[in-house]
């Protein structure tokens, strides 16, 4: 904290100081249709008091310069102290130029391409008056029924810490004009909700917890993230908001965060739903001694702080410690000094959706695709004669994901747009069925197998509705629908040359596509740019490089399903994979390998890998190893390659997983180009969570592993002592 936010805050009545911890819609600010949304709209239910809400300390979710520039303006001139407020908002995959979805992002294996794609947001945002957003969002994820996988970085801690440091970096950069402060969520652990279910039960062991599930949260925290939201869910039995082991012990004490928290939307109140708090003022007692700096969208500490202090249980100095604290944030933004910080009404509309930002999202949506299947018939020629392009999904805007934000369907490329772009009138499209997921109508199946039979090629797009994921968007069915499998079948009936372009929020179970299609090109919801981008990998134009991370499954039963598992004490060898192999940890009717392997992506070449080494076999926990590997370009293409590193830790005090990945790196090589890529291996790179929650690393055998994804073989081994 600095002296002008202490001299601030001394000037600050207890009510200034208590409505400084609200947050409500900034929409309630705009002098444009109903001024007062505290009595209408979602703020029906806050109780909060109408000249308040003018010192109201933050705001959420409001986009355009213009509507910023009426809110701020209407709230300054209403305001008694004049303080500025913070907007905030959840730019979480792009602003205006959207790009794709942050599973999509990670599948890129490429931290600098993360960074540049969160510093273009931020800088659209910015222009916005945009001051923070809710975002990165780091949780991991196991289960894909969950709606929120595709705002998550996937299954692994390591790569969801990378995507984090990187996401972070690129949002806040120097805490320039053109930055954001960044908001990691959704601590902790909402990711691991029970059956994929939103908001549902969370219920890990302490140790599972920081295991698998703190360590991206950890690593937003030391790379300098300036907030972090409290969860919906609960840990441990308590909801996260009110959860003083988790947010003091854990958070403040143990990590050192001295940023803001804010609850997320509603979630102080909920407490009381949940059947933890008798009522609003114990929720805001529980709130506020769990040290949740703002209470978003609900107003149990306007209506209660100031009787439970005047009851003496909670003391003035606790509510300035969380009023600093967002002084403080406002400080870093530059708002102390101008309210309206970098809003700019003109700058907006020529940086937003520039050609450059849109080349950027372009690059990322190219960057993150991944080609699941390919029996030769990619890359279509670019001379081909005539292009069919049928399915649900080949015109719409609509593939930018559910957190559009800025974004709108309308400035999205559709694949239509993108391949019409590319080949002119040598595309005709025909839907061929509708993309709900119990569409049972065939009546466009004719038209689209008459142009299908009479076409040189198929571009066949296939999916989800970019709102059957998202926040409360859960699926109990992770299938392709019926109706997409039949058109399919139809289409091949009358033309092999078929490509299938996948949109999709989560991993699919889609076995019966992978045993038809013959290619299968994930382009997840791939953002503005996505029909450019899908129309340049499918034509050779870009190649795909993306691997996926997140497991997809053959089945919905084998979810949750994830790489870096125990082995238990039965497991089924993977030479045994297809075979029924009785009293070991198995299924009769499917086998426990997945459909499509953490780590999996193809590409249009061949890379090979050789020449493997470990510097050393014995390692001092003062000392490093350096593992190596050669690989090299055997196809046609120049193309690019994520090489991973894991470390199997063989023996511990406690169970470890099968093999963990320990580091990547992208590579592009040129046709029968050669590279060696090289991975220090250090003894904190070694550690893990012991039954007395030490993190520690254990003396003993080591195995490592090199290879284009999570089912490659050690190669060597080495021992710690
Ligand atoms: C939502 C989400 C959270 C988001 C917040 C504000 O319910 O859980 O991720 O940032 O509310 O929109």
């Amino acid at each position: 904290m600095s002296r002008r936010t202490k001299e601030i805050l001394a000037k600050m009545t207890l009510d200034d100081k208590i409505y400084h911890l609200e947050q409500i819609t900034t929409a309630t600010y705009l002098t444009k249709g109903s001024t007062y949304k505290v009595i209408t709209g979602p703020n029906s239910k806050l109780k909060l008091d109408k000249e308040m809400i003018y010192d109201i300390g933050t705001s959420l979710n409001l986009v355009g310069a213009e509507t910023m520039i009426d809110a701020l303006t209407n709230y300054l001139d209403k305001s008694k102290s004049k303080r500025p407020p913070v907007f905030m908002q959840d730019v979480i995959h792009g602003h205006r130029t959207l790009y794709p979805i942050n599973l999509a992002v990670a599948a890129s294996f490429d931290r600098e391409l993360a960074r540049e794609l969160a510093s273009m947001a931020a800088k659209e945002a910015s222009l916005d008056g945009v001051g923070v957003t809710f975002a990165p969002m780091v949780d991991l994820v196991r289960d894909p029924r969950w709606g929120r996988v595709m705002e998550s970085s996937g299954e692994d801690p390591y790569m969801n810490s990378e995507m984090a440091k990187a996401t972070v970096r690129g949002f806040q950069g120097d805490m320039g004009k053109y930055n954001l402060a960044a908001c990691v969520k959704h601590f902790a652990a909402y990711g691991a909700a029970e059956a994929g279910r939103d908001y549902n039960t969370v219920d890990v062991s302490e140790r599972t917890l920081r295991e698998y599930y703190l360590p991206a949260y950890k690593a937003a925290v030391d790379a300098g993230v300036k907030m972090l939201m409290a969860a919906f869910n609960i840990v441990d039995g308590v909801p996260c908001v009110g959860n003083k082991h988790l947010m003091k012990d854990i958070l403040r004490d143990e990590w050192g965060f001295d940023g803001v928290v804010i609850s997320d939307y509603g979630a102080v109140e909920e407490m009381i739903v949940h059947g933890a708090c008798e009522d609003k003022k114990e929720a805001a007692l529980r709130a506020i001694e769990a040290e949740c700096d703002i209470e978003m969208m609900s107003s149990c500490y306007a209506e209660h702080l100031r009787a439970l202090i005047d009851e003496g249980k909670v003391t003035e100095e606790q509510i300035d410690k969380s009023v600093l604290r967002i002084l403080d944030l406002k400080e870093s933004l530059g708002i102390l000094d101008n309210p309206y910080r970098s809003v700019n009404v003109e700058e907006s509309k020529r940086v937003q959706l520039s050609p450059e930002h849109r080349a950027l999202a372009r690059k990322g949506a190219e960057q993150s695709a991944v080609l699941l299947k390919n029996d030769g018939v990619l890359p279509f020629s670019k001379n081909v004669s005539s292009v069919a392009l049928i399915g649900p999904l080949a015109s719409t805007g609509k593939i930018h994901g559910s957190w559009h934000c800025g974004g709108r369907a309308e400035e999205t490329v559709s694949v239509y747009e993108g391949l019409s772009k590319l080949l002119g009138d040598r595309v005709k499209y025909a839907p061929g069925c509708y993309v709900e997921y119990n569409s049972e109508d065939e009546s466009l199946f004719d038209e689209a197998v008459e142009l299908a039979k009479s076409s040189e090629c198929v571009v066949l797009c296939l999916g989800e509705h970019q709102d059957y994921s998202g926040e409360a968007n859960c699926r109990a069915d992770i299938e392709l629908p019926e109706i997409q499998y039949k058109l399919l079948d139809k289409i091949l009936e009358v033309n092999k040359n078929v490509a299938v372009a996948l949109f999709t929020g989560r991993p699919l179970a889609i076995s019966r596509l992978h045993n038809t299609a013959p290619a299968i090109l994930n382009m997840w919801m791939p953002g503005t740019e996505g029909g450019n981008a899908c129309a340049n990998l499918l034509f050779g134009n870009a190649v795909p490089s993306g691997k996926i991370t997140m497991t997809f499954p053959r089945a919905l039963g084998q979810c949750p399903i994830y790489y870096n598992h125990y082995t238990t004490g039965r497991p089924k060898l993977l030479k045994d994979d297809l075979n029924r192999v009785l009293y070991t940890s198995s299924y009769i009717d499917v086998p426990n390998s997945p459909l499509y392997p953490f780590g999996y992506g193809l590409s249009y070449t061949t890379f090979e890998y050789s020449d493997m080494s470990l510097s050393a076999a014995v390692m001092k926990s003062d000392e490093k190893i350096v593992a190596s590997a050669k690989i090299k370009n055997t196809g046609g293409h120049k193309g690019k390659e994520a090489v991973q590193l894991y470390i199997r830790d063989v023996k511990g005090s406690c169970v470890r997983p099968v093999k963990e990945l320990k580091g990547f790196e992208k590579i592009e090589l040129d046709v029968g180009e050669e590279a060696t890529v090289s991975f220090e291996i250090t003894e904190p790179m070694l550690r893990y969570w012991n039954q007395k929650l030490e993190h520690v690393s254990e003396k003993g055998e080591f195995e490592v592993f090199i290879g284009k994804d999570s089912t490659c073989v050690p190669f060597a081994k080495f021992e710690l002592i």
